[in-house]
């Protein structure tokens, strides 16, 4: 391989990652946990079992879930996340019950970008960064 041929191609990869770049969990997913879920999910013993508070929250994602038969979290495959479904509104159609996340009254669903977010993350393996 030539010189510019291998320089070429390693721009080409550093562009995909950069376009790609890894969702953090501890700066980016746990922030959003923090300010709209935690303060229902903090015990992991009411509203269904699940704990999002710092130490837990991944761990409990990637748990199975209560409501539906499909992981909270499956690494690599955000349709078969409950998660993802609860957050989109599909938790009836993914087999799963109750009402979309976070749960409020009047709803104020997740933004866009924070539901991407979310997806990037699983897509990624569901990584502990
Ligand atoms: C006002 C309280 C409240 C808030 C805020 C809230 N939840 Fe929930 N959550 C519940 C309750 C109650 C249930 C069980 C009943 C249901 O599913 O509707 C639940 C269930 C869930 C489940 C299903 C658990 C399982 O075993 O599969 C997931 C996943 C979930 N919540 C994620 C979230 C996420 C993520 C957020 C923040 C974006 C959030 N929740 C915010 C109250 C809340």
């Amino acid at each position: 391989m030539t010189r510019l041929s291998l320089a070429t191609l390693l721009l080409t990869a550093s562009t995909a990652m950069a376009d790609d770049a890894a969702v953090s969990f501890k700066t980016q997913i746990q922030p959003i946990l923090d300010a709209q879920c935690v303060f229902c999910h903090v015990t992991g013993a009411e509203n269904g079992g699940l704990n999002l508070g710092r130490r837990v929250a991944r761990a409990s994602l990637l748990a199975a879930s209560s409501e539906a038969p499909m992981p909270r979290v499956t690494p690599g495959a955000p349709e078969q996340s409950y998660l993802v479904h609860k957050l989109r509104d599909t938790q009836l159609k993914a087999g799963g019950s109750g009402n979309r996340m976070p749960m409020n009254d009047p709803p104020r669903p997740l933004d866009d970008g924070q539901l991407t977010l979310f997806v990037r993350w699983i897509e990624a393996g569901a990584p502990d960064n």
